[in-house]
């Protein structure tokens, strides 16, 4: 898709998927806005490219989400496309992860999309036109042990993104919801630091690339499930109609 010109936000460009999203729409001539807290991530992304404008914010903050779309909108222009990215994914089973953490990690991943959503969202479906992507993951289908504080944020984002897609589906507006498997990020790294179920160590990690090519093509097609990988689709199909298998294998990998 031809993007010259055209303004895109990205929440999370400060590593991994953002980041790259950040550099493809700039490399295709669009004007880049990147909100992260990751000030020498931001930093990294931006190095060398005119293209991308970075700013550190956290996307909890609505009020501060809402007042950067609004500068961003009055600078740089009307927000055509949208990446929501930004998350945190620390693990461990439910009773004995961190309360605050548990809570933080949907405060991010799913209030940080409702927060962008508002803030940018309303002036995209009047203009009708735009693309709104949300970065949920295989975490947001299939729910797996020591991974539930993450399963939640993540089913909410599906859900979030399918009744947003569902309200606005004649605006104009393209959306799609992504459910990548694990992908080589530093993301990844906060599981290790963790605890790393065996159930996803034993996934070989995909390359960013292909879940970035994934959604281009799937936004051409006019879908909006998005599962880049080998076998992401049937791990959905599994999930719907044996999810007592999947489980058992689950129990089975974990020893518990
Ligand atoms: N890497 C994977 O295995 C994987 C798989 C499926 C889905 N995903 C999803 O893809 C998206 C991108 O993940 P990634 O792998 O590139 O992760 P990443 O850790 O490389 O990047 C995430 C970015 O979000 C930023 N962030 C965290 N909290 C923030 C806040 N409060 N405000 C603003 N920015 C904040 C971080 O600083 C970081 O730069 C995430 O939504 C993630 O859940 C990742």
């Amino acid at each position: 898709m031809d993007m010259n010109g055209k303004v895109v936000l990205v929440t999370g460009g400060g590593s991994g998927m953002g980041r790259l999203a950040c550099q493809l729409m700039s490399r295709r001539g669009a004007r880049v806005l990147t909100f992260d807290v990751n000030e020498p991530g931001l930093a990294e992304t931006a190095a060398g490219d005119a293209g991308i404008v970075t700013r550190r914010l956290d996307v909890t903050d609505f009020a501060a989400v809402d007042a950067a779309v609004r500068d961003a909108e009055a600078s740089l222009g009307p927000v055509h496309r949208v990446y929501n990215a930004a998350a945190i994914m620390p693990l461990g089973k439910l009773l004995e992860q961190d309360n605050a953490t548990v809570h933080r990690m949907m405060a991010i991943n799913y209030g940080g999309l409702v927060n962008i959503a508002q803030a940018a969202l309303p002036a995209m479906v009047r203009r009708g036109a735009g693309d709104f992507i949300s970065f949920s993951s295989m975490a947001g289908i299939i729910p797996v042990l020591m991974t539930g504080g993450y399963n939640a944020s993540k089913f909410a984002v599906s859900a979030f993104t399918e009744v947003l897609w569902h309200e606005n589906r004649a605006s104009g507006v393209r959306f799609a919801c992504v459910c990548p498997p694990p992908v080589a990020t530093p993301l990844l790294a906060q599981g290790y630091a963790t605890v790393m179920p065996k159930t996803i160590e034993s996934m070989p990690p995909i390359e960013p690339r292909e879940v970035l090519e994934a959604i281009e093509s799937a936004l051409a097609k006019g879908e909006f499930w998005v599962f880049p990988g080998k076998g992401t689709r049937t791990g959905y199909l599994m999930r719907r109609f044996f999810p007592n298998l999947i489980w058992k294998d689950v129990h089975k990998k974990e020893g518990f």
